[in-house]
């Protein structure tokens, strides 16, 4: 390595200005804000400023919509929304819509929706729903009283949290349990109150951390007047009230199956191929590498749904990589097996996932696509959203295992390269007619574009 690889980069010759930290930024309006941040940190104020305003929604009712979703709104972020239609799921026919910026990952859905719809289509179930909250506080003293803490103020947790808890009971939801935890072995003085909730068609978010919060009120001040406990054990700290994006009991199946043969159009490959995509996952299973490769193809499918129905995306990254790690290797989430001729592939997942609330009566978008999806309960939406996954990844390893990646994905890539070089439509025309015989490659699609041109 040279020396100057060792130069950190700050040192370097990248920066355009040197910067000052500013006061009050939030308190600037949407014009201040952007006339700061473009003259700032940007080249050509004009042209950032241009692209910045080339995004507002001339609608100004939606804008303000969406300037209020977030904090110091400068602009809206585009992602593309597609359908990817034919999933037949537990015999009913649905088109998902998809957000994501990535080309090919609705083509090949679409793809694997039509090869299932041929062949049964999707089955899917809930296995469960649980949501999960903790209260996290150090308590210094004799865990016995605790213990014995626990049981006399339990119901008084319960009572003082119905407040927030009766509407969601009386639609059958609500607080399902709250149990005493010791982690004291893992770090020292520390319990907590670990409690699950069902929160029915709601993700829950808002509604198990006020419950939660209440929980830690009443706790403490109990606990402050409890008089078996000593001066010490009275002064128990909350540290922190939090729902948990673990969930590995809100829990949905989606699974394909199929005769071997009926894999392939030609059955005599369908074996070899078959086999092939055993390997694959047995693959995925035992190396972390490909698991999570493999696994970041399956959350292609999912985080494109998720987002599409306003969903919280990083919330269920979260909770399904733990998931995927949860017996100490990280490993594939998919699993397949062959048993008497038939071919099965299926996916369990955590999704926590909700169709009120949130951006889900906000978000237009997110309207119109709940409405595509037929008013999904939010039970449904997570069977709808794993069958996203297991989709994609059947799809990407169908690939894998045969033609290789590059060349779905090139051609889907195609546009992207050609809009990147400036083609115009009548050029775009020809060059794809052109690559649905040749190779395509960012460096085969430049000089297919050079020779068009004469270049
Ligand atoms: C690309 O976004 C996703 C894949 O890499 C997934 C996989 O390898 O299984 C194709």
């Amino acid at each position: 390595m040279s020396p100057s690889a060792f130069i950190p980069i700050f040192t370097q010759q990248t920066k355009y200005f040197m910067h000052t930290p500013i006061e009050g930024f939030s308190k600037l309006t949407k014009e201040e804000k952007i006339d700061w941040i473009v003259t700032n940190y940007t080249h050509n104020s004009e042209i950032s400023k241009a692209i910045l305003k080339k995004y507002w929604n001339a609608d100004t009712e939606l804008q303000k919509l969406h300037d209020e979703f977030i904090e110091n709104t400068i602009s809206n972020y585009y992602l593309p929304l597609g359908i990817a239609p034919n999933f037949l799921i537990n015999n009913s026919l649905y088109a998902i819509p998809m957000a994501i910026e990535e080309s090919s990952v609705v083509a090949a859905a679409s793809k694997a929706a039509k090869f299932w719809l041929d062949r049964g289509g999707f089955k899917t179930s809930i296995i469960g729903t649980e949501k999960i909250g903790q209260v996290h506080f150090m308590y210094p003293g004799d865990e016995k009283k605790l213990k014995a803490f626990f049981r006399m103020v339990k119901p008084i947790l319960l009572q003082e949290a119905t407040a927030i808890t009766k509407n969601m009971e009386k639609r059958g939801g609500g607080i399902s349990k709250i149990e005493l935890r010791n982690k004291s072995e893992k770090l020292k003085g520390y319990f907590q109150l670990h409690c699950t909730f069902e929160t029915l068609d709601a993700m829950g978010a808002n509604f198990i951390n006020s419950c939660l919060e209440q929980f830690a009120k009443t706790f403490k001040r109990e606990a402050l007047q409890y008089s078996p406990f000593t001066a010490e054990e009275k002064n128990i700290e909350i540290v922190m009230s939090i729902l948990s994006n673990y969930v590995p009991n809100c829990l949905v199946r989606a699974e394909v199956s199929c005769p071997v043969e009926r894999l392939t159009n030609d059955p005599k490959k369908a074996s070899e191929f078959a086999n092939k995509m055993i390997q694959a996952i047995a693959i995925a299973k035992v190396e972390p590498h490909r698991a999570v490769t493999h696994n970041k193809g399956i959350m292609n499918g999912i985080d494109a749904v998720i987002l599409a129905t306003g969903n919280d995306f990083r919330a269920v990254e979260a909770g399904v990589h733990a998931y995927a790690a949860k017996d100490g290797d990280y490993t594939s989430l998919t699993d397949a097996s062959i048993e008497n001729g038939i071919f099965k592939f299926w996916i369990e997942i955590p999704l926590a996932l909700g169709t009120v609330g949130g951006l889900t009566n906000l978000h237009p978008l997110v309207k119109l696509a709940l409405e595509i999806l037929q008013k999904p309960s939010a039970k449904e939406l997570m069977q709808i959203v794993a069958v996203a996954g297991l989709a994609q990844n059947f799809a990407a390893i169908r690939s894998l295992v045969t033609t290789g990646i590059q060349e779905g994905h090139m051609k889907m890539h195609l546009l992207n390269i050609l809009n990147q070089l400036g083609a115009t439509e009548e050029e775009k025309i020809t060059l794809t007619n052109h690559f649905k015989k040749n190779t395509a490659t960012h460096s085969s699609v430049v000089k297919a574009f050079e020779n068009l041109r004469g270049l």
